[in-house]
């Protein structure tokens, strides 16, 4: 127990008052019903149809079924409280092929949605691009393609035109390394490509769709705008528990190489406009620099209202000898990355969420003025149900060590506004198949049964008192 816990004990930590509550899924990992009602063919479902590319060849043909049970799963919401909902819109629900003809019965599933949101209290938080590109627009050259960056701002005024007067938060792009590193990089995600040179291409491009969406949504007359990123602290095995910890300069080195790649490639194009330094060399050297044209980063930096953060696990790493994995990450050949220094999640994510902390009080020192959200959250476990309820009390601890460290951040001055927990519901866990359960709600795959879980009641409580009970 640490003296914290000891001096806090039996006291509430209170969050700032209006902080908000909620929790995020994302379209193709909950709405199934992929044929139906006009929807487009997506990337995933290109890719998921590979042979090995998803584990016990899983599909999200069905997923949790949201798309027809979505009022039900409001109404779940709204049992537990939540003040706030992520969900994303599926781009081929929407527009089909990618371009031109809008499929009016897909909107009019995003209007039903947020319709029951906003009548059950919930505010709804929208992304627009959560990893299912139309595979129409893959055909063309998906993200490595500088085209698919307007297409994103075309479709954002589509979405923006119809739910503008009821949506308040427009999040453009979840997690662009994953999408260019995992998708074009390494292939284990959609669309399967094998080509570091492709990954910096889509890099680039994710982040000029999200500046030219930004601009298009403000055009439109979007207050509040913003975008996703998976962020974590890049720091050495020795700082784990030892954050003061002086680096030897090949550690420092590789810290700060690997912190380029994975936050400041993202962060410091759309919130300063400009690359991060010692990245240029490494993309010209893997992909060239002819896809970055004058005045993109212009167009990147658009102002953010929101940033949202996707926090799970740092990113531990120190100067040594590279391994074939490393290849998301090119040009660390000279870098080890390092696991087995916390207990883990059910992904095998070590459990830091020290983390959390370091990592919003750093952002809000290297990027000040922009307002932050946790916009995602939470672990996966391998729950199991009994007596018709599943007891996570590790996924408990998880969330409430997770949210002493934003407290703790926000004391320190952190401008903290809401924490979303991935997930609302178990869902399609993209290579993971179904197999990795994520959800504050137990589904029965085979029943489409939702069980609150033993979390759920838990956070509806930490959202009732707006803070933890210690
Ligand atoms: C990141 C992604 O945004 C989400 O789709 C995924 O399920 C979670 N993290 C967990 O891996």
């Amino acid at each position: 127990m640490t003296a914290t816990t000891v001096a806090t004990r039996g006291k509430t930590l209170v969050f700032p008052e209006g902080f908000v509550w909620g929790a995020a899924t994302a379209a193709y990992q909950v709405e199934g019903a992929v044929a139906v009602d006009g929807r487009g063919q997506s990337i995933w479902d290109v890719f998921s149809r590979r042979q090995g590319a998803i584990l016990d060849g899983h599909t999200a043909d069905t997923a949790c079924d949201h798309y027809h049970r979505y009022a039900d799963d409001i109404r779940l919401m709204d049992r537990l409280d939540l003040m706030a909902y992520r969900f994303s819109v599926s781009w081929p629900r929407v527009q089909p092929t990618g371009s031109g003809p809008v499929n009016p019965a897909g909107l009019d599933f995003y209007d039903r949605l947020v319709d029951g949101l906003l009548a059950a209290g919930i505010t709804p938080y929208l992304t627009l691009y959560h990893w299912d590109l139309p595979q129409a627009l893959e055909d063309l050259g998906g993200w490595a393609s500088r085209d698919t960056a307007h297409r994103l701002a075309d479709y954002a005024r589509v979405v923006h035109d119809r739910l503008g007067d009821r949506v308040a938060a427009w999040m453009t792009v979840n997690e662009p390394w994953v999408s260019a590193f995992v998708g074009y990089g390494i292939g284990a995600h959609a669309p399967g490509r094998t080509s570091p040179a492709d990954a910096f291409r889509a890099a680039h491009h994710l982040m000029l769709g999200h500046g030219l969406a930004a601009q298009a949504l403000r055009a439109g007359g979007a207050q509040t705008v913003g975008l996703m990123l998976n962020l974590a602290p890049v720091i050495t095995p020795g700082q784990v528990n030892d954050p003061g910890l002086t680096l030897s300069a090949q550690d420092a080195e590789a810290v700060e190489r690997v912190d380029a790649l994975l936050n400041r490639q993202f962060l410091d194009p759309a919130l300063r406009g400009e690359y991060p330094p010692g990245i240029l060399p490494i993309v010209e050297r893997v992909a060239g620099l002819g896809h970055i044209h004058d005045h993109d980063l212009a167009t990147i930096n658009q102002p953010v209202d929101l940033l949202g953060i996707n926090y799970y696990t740092p990113c531990v790493v120190r100067s040594g000898p590279g391994e074939p994995s490393n290849a998301a990450y090119p040009g660390t050949e000279d870098v080890e990355f390092c696991g087995a220094y916390a207990p883990t999640t059910a992904m095998g994510w070590p459990i830091v969420p020290t983390g959390l902390s370091r990592l919003l009080e750093h952002l809000t020192r290297e990027y000040p003025g922009v307002g932050l959200v946790v916009t995602e959250n939470g672990a996966a476990f391998d729950d199991v149900v009994t007596d018709d309820r599943v007891r996570d009390a590790d996924r408990i601890a998880y969330l409430e060590s997770h949210l002493r460290a934003a407290y703790d951040a926000i004391q320190a001055g952190a401008d903290l506004r809401g924490y979303l927990v991935w997930s609302l519901l178990d869902n399609f866990e993209w290579a993971e198949g179904y197999t990795k359960r994520f959800g504050l709600v137990h589904v029965d795959y085979a029943t489409q049964r939702r069980l609150p879980k033993d979390s759920a009641v838990w956070y509806r409580d930490v959202i009732r008192r707006n803070g933890l009970h210690t």
